[in-house]
Formats: C-alpha cells, sequence, structure tokens
C-alpha cells in the first residue's frame, strides 16, 4: 500500500502524529543544525546552547538568539508549515474522525505562524519567542514582546549576520521584571537540559493512549532525545512510519525524498483536499 493510500483511508489512519525538525524551516530559508551549512558547522554549540555557556558569557549567547530571532522573523511559514496546520484544524472538526498532534522541535515559531492550532502543537524545545528568569527561586516565563525595550545591541546588525558586539556587558542584558535581580535567558531548551515535564507529559500521554496509526517524521537527523525516541515508541505500538527528508531512509515503510515544504503538503493531499462534511 502506498502512503497516499494509506493515509487517504480514514478506516485505518486516524491518529497521525508529525515530529517535525530543522529540515521543514529549511525550506522557509533558516538553516539547519548539521549537513551542509548547519548552525552547528559554523558555530560551536557549547559556546552558545548550553547553560554553562550562558554562566560564561550571557552576551554571547543573547546576541546568537537575537540573530536566530532576527532569521526566524524573516522567514516565512511554508506549504509543508501550512499543511500541518490545516490537519490541527481539521482534526479539531468531530466529524473528521482524526487525532492529531505535532511534536517540533524547532524554536523558529513559523508552525504557530503558520495557525497551527496551539492545542494540537508542542514545542519540545521552546522558542525563540519566549523568555526566562535564571533566578533559581523565580518562575518568570513569558512569551517575548518583540517591542519590549530589551537592549537596542541585541538588534542584529544591519548586515544581518551574527557579529557580536563586544562592548556589550550583562548590566544592558533584559533583567527579570519580576524579581528585578535574575537575568533573563532564551526561553529554548540547551543541550544537556531536561524537556519541560508538561511537555514530555503530554506528548507521551498522546503516543500511550491513543494508537497513533501513522507518524510523519519530516526533516529531522533523529540525533537528539526524547525526540528521537518517539519513532520507536509509535513503532513497538504498530505504528506506521513515513520520515520526510532530503536524504532516503531505509529505517522506515515510506521514505519520502525531497524538500518537505513540497513533499509534504502534496503526501496530505488526500486528507487536505477531502470533504469531510459532504
Ligand atoms: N526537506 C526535508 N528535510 C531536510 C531539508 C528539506 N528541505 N533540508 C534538510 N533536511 C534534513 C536533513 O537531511 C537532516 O536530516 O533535515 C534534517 C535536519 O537535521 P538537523 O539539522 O540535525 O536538525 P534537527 O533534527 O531538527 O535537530 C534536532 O538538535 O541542535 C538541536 O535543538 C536543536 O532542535 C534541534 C535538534
Amino acid at each position: 500500500m502506498s502512503l497516499t493510500e494509506f493515509i487517504a483511508d480514514r478506516s485505518r489512519c486516524k491518529t497521525i502524529l508529525a515530529l517535525v525538525g530543522a529540515g521543514l524551516s529549511a525550506g522557509s530559508g533558516l538553516d539547519t543544525f548539521r549537513g551542509a551549512g548547519g548552525l552547528w558547522n559554523n558555530y560551536n554549540a557549547m559556546d552558545l546552547a548550553t547553560p554553562d555557556a550562558f554562566e560564561r558569557d550571557p552576551c554571547l549567547v543573547w546576541q546568537f538568539y537575537a540573530y536566530r530571532r532576527h532569521c526566524a522573523l524573516k522567514a516565512k511559514p511554508n506549504s509543508g508549515h501550512k499543511a500541518l496546520s490545516q490537519l490541527s484544524r481539521l482534526s479539531l472538526d468531530p466529524e473528521s474522525r482524526l487525532s492529531f498532534l505535532t511534536l517540533t522541535q524547532n524554536v523558529d515559531g513559523l508552525s504557530a505562524r503558520a495557525g497551527h492550532d496551539k492545542r494540537a502543537l508542542l514545542e519540545l524545545h521552546g522558542s525563540l519567542f519566549s523568555v526566562k528568569c535564571t533566578s533559581f527561586e523565580c518562575a518568570y516565563k513569558n512569551d517575548f514582546n518583540m517591542d519590549d525595550p530589551l537592549v537596542p545591541a541585541l538588534s542584529v546588525p544591519d548586515s544581518g549576520d551574527y557579529l557580536p558586539d563586544p562592548s556589550l556587558s550583562p548590566e544592558d542584558l533584559p533583567h527579570c521584571p519580576r524579581c528585578k535581580t535574575g537575568l533573563l535567558r532564551p526561553g529554548v531548551v540547551w543541550f544537556g537540559e531536561p524537556l519541560p515535564f508538561r511537555v514530555i507529559d503530554m506528548a507521551d500521554e498522546f503516543i500511550m493512549f491513543k494508537k497513533v496509526d501513522l507518524m510523519l517524521v519530516i526533516g529531522t537527523s533523529l540525533t537528539v532525545w526524547p525526540a528521537a525516541g518517539y519513532v520507536d515508541m509509535v513503532k513497538s505500538r504498530g505504528g506506521r512510519i513515513a520520515i520526510f527528508n532530503t536524504e532516503t531512509s531505509s529505517e522506515c515503510e515510506w521514505s519520502v525524498e525531497g524538500n518537505a515544504a513540497e513533499t509534504l503538503p502534496k503526501a496530505l493531499e488526500p486528507l487536505l483536499g477531502m470533504e469531510y462534511l459532504k
């Protein structure tokens, strides 16, 4: 049976889980992390994406995330983001008899900007558009308000390149508006940090208590846990796996090679084009 036939078979393909990685946003011009041109090929993740790095040089880390936020804001959601967003809205309609959840490893906010229903979207690694307090006693966390009077140096040079301003000092960085003492940090999950318990619980609950019929693994190298582990969890429960990647995979029943921004909407056409309310 082809993937298209399985997706179209509403009696068998009723619960879909999507796991999204940087490869989906590559279609919107954003860098992936690994492979050609990947962020971690050009910058050292240990200097920019760990709690120790922030402790060592919060100015360098903040400016890196200001640069990534700048790039994310310039990018636009692509047809792949929009297809998942449409699926999320479809699954809200009881007539569709479809359960759907997107687990995204991306922090670029493009799925949310594509109109993805927030109740069916888990940002496993947080978001470039949220901040949290670094003080242990303070639990302040908030969405980043782009016109916050954050230090101008967190804006990105007109060239759009990541050129850290060496004159920036921690006093210039945003501090917690609640406890007034803690430095604010990007609301993303860094290497060596656990995912938010709420997110893990919701992902586990979906996989453990719903029978996932199809998992769409989209634009991810499956190198970071626990996200990578969800594929085996679904497989071990009889779920079928479709991998959307520019590289062919032999690890799954369906390997859809190409740019996910194009291949994903095409594969989902049987669902997205289906008139449930006939
Ligand atoms: N369409 C589909 N797949 C693509 C495309 C594209 N246009 N471009 C690249 N890819 C594939 C690559 O072949 C690779 O398998 O997307 C994958 C991107 O892998 P990574 O760069 O490792 O990104 P990701 O899997 O999302 O990384 C996971 O690692 O550094 C952490 O927190 C970071 O969330 C990130 C996590």
